[in-house]
This record gives structure tokens, C-alpha cells and sequence, in this order.
């Protein structure tokens, strides 16, 4: 089971787009199961599936830090896309920020999720990949996940405020790892909504080639910025189900190849 989370401190810059659509084009291969769990209180990953995530009936990922004896087979929405019945979801909740507040104040606040997933480890080891959406900030639940994870991949588009975002938070986040006592796993970073004919893209590009933090987790295809890919969210399928043939599906693909060559998928 791997285990992966897009993050960085800019919002808008396409995490909650980048995870639904690779998670989409690494569910065509049937030996992959994935689960996709949502972090984000604006649940946008959870819209873009199609759940609703104001309904408070619904267990999700609020209900690891509220009860953690809940077994997980009660969290999961499973096979929310019909054309892939291979991903399953933990939704998101709009009430995860009252969870931030709560958990505040409790010690080895840090690992709860890790110790869930852990304790649940029978249940979990069924999937292939776990893949986490998050939100800008290294709040609690943020920092939950980030523990967690093998590998944390940044997503950033093509302007300054998104390189900020990014250093930001791999400044922040090395602070934190000496204080949790884990590796480093900053492990891509993708560039999105690539446009070649905006001066600033080979730029950007180049930028993150000559820093040292980044030049060897740069994933060398860039997803490009299309109408297509916006509509994902809407038709609440990924690209490669969507439009297989469109440029964009193809980058897609292209970028899950290296994460699955360089072990991080
Ligand atoms: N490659 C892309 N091409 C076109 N629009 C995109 C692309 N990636 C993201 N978007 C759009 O940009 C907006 C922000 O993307 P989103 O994934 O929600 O960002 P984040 O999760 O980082 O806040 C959304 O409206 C989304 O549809
Ligand atoms: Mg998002």
C-alpha cells in the first residue's frame, strides 16, 4: 500500500484537480485499488465525485479523530465513479475545521491518523494506494496527513504566488519533521495548468531546475491548462475516462508513468 498526499501552501493552484485525475488514470490498470480520502473542509474533492458533503449522516474522515473505534468499513463511499469501480473515497465534511480546533490541546495529536490506519492495518492493506487531498495550511488535520504519508507531492501552477507557496512549505515543513521525527517526504512536484505560450512557464520551469530542494522531484511533464480538465470536476470524472484522447489525458498518464517509475504511485 502506498500512501500519498498533494499539498502546498497556495490555494488554486490544482491539488484537488491533480489528485482526482491521477488517481483516475492509475484506477485503469484493474490491479490497482484505490482509495482517495478527502482533508479538505471545502470538500472539493468530495463535490468533484459527486458525493454531498453537507450531509451530516455520512461518516468521513472527521469520524477517525471523533471515534476511533470506528471500523473503517463504515467511512468508505465505495465505487463512487461507475466507470471505476476500482476507487473508493472517505469523504470530507464541512465541519473538519470545528475538528481542527479540537484537536489542539490533545497531546501526540500528530499520529492519530497514522495510528488509525495503522490499527486498522488488515482493512487498509486492500488497496493499492491511498491518496490524500488537502488545503493550503499545516494545520492539524494537514499535519495528520502529511505525517502519514510516504510521499507528499507539491502541485504548483505557472505564477509566482505558486513557487511561494510551495517553498513556504517545504520550509515549514522541514521545521516540522525534525520535530516529528520522520524523513523528509517531499517526493514531486508537478507543474499545472502549463501553458508554453505564457513567457513565465519556461521560466517557472527553470527556476525549479536550479533549486536545490527541487530539481530532482520536478516531474518532467507538465500537466497543461485546458477547458477539459476544468470540466472534470464537473462531469465528476477524470480526464482519461472524460476525454481519453485529449492532450491533457495524455500528460496525465505521462506524469503517472514517472510517479510509478520513481516508486511514489
Ligand atoms: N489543468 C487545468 N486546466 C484548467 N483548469 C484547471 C486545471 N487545473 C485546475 N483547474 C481549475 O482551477 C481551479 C482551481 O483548481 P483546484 O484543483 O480546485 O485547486 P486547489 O485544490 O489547489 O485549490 C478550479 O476551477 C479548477 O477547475
Ligand atoms: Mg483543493
Amino acid at each position: 500500500m502506498k500512501t500519498i498526499a498533494f499539498g502546498t501552501l497556495k490555494g488554486g493552484t490544482g491539488k484537488t484537480t491533480t489528485c482526482f485525475n491521477l488517481a483516475g488514470a492509475l484506477a485503469l490498470d484493474p490491479n490497482n485499488k484505490i482509495l482517495l480520502v478527502d482533508g479538505d473542509p471545502q470538500c472539493n474533492l468530495t463535490n468533484d465525485i459527486g458525493i454531498d458533503c453537507s450531509d451530516m449522516n455520512r461518516n468521513n474522515i472527521r469520524t477517525i479523530f471523533e471515534n476511533k473505534k470506528i471500523d473503517p468499513s463504515e467511512l468508505i463511499v465505495k465505487g463512487a465513479i461507475d466507470e471505476l469501480p476500482n476507487v473508493d473515497i472517505i469523504p470530507s465534511n464541512i465541519l473538519l475545521i470545528k475538528t481542527e480546533m479540537q484537536l489542539v490541546s490533545i497531546a501526540g495529536r500528530e499520529k492519530l491518523l497514522a495510528n488509525y490506519f495503522s490499527k486498522n492495518s488488515d482493512f487498509f492493506s486492500q488497496y493499492t494506494h491511498v491518496i490524500f487531498d488537502t488545503n493550503p495550511n499545516l494545520g492539524v488535520v494537514n499535519q495528520n496527513i502529511f505525517y502519514f504519508v510516504d510521499s507528499i507531492i507539491l502541485v504548483s501552477d505557472v505564477s509566482l504566488n505558486a513557487i511561494q507557496g510551495a517553498e513556504l512549505f517545504s520550509f515549514l515543513w522541514e521545521e516540522n519533521i525534525e520535530d516529528l521525527g520522520i524523513e523528509n517526504n517531499i517526493k514531486a512536484l508537478i507543474i499545472n495548468n502549463f501553458d508554453k505560450r505564457i513567457n513565465l512557464a519556461k521560466d517557472l520551469q527553470d527556476y525549479y531546475l536550479s533549486e536545490e530542494e527541487f530539481k530532482d522531484i520536478l516531474v518532467e511533464t507538465p500537466i497543461p491548462g485546458s477547458v477539459a480538465m476544468k470540466d472534470t470536476s464537473l462531469s465528476h470524472l477524470p480526464i482519461v475516462v472524460l476525454q481519453p484522447q485529449h492532450q491533457a489525458a495524455i500528460a496525465v498518464r505521462r506524469v503517472v508513468k514517472e510517479l510509478v517509475s520513481r516508486e511514489v504511485f
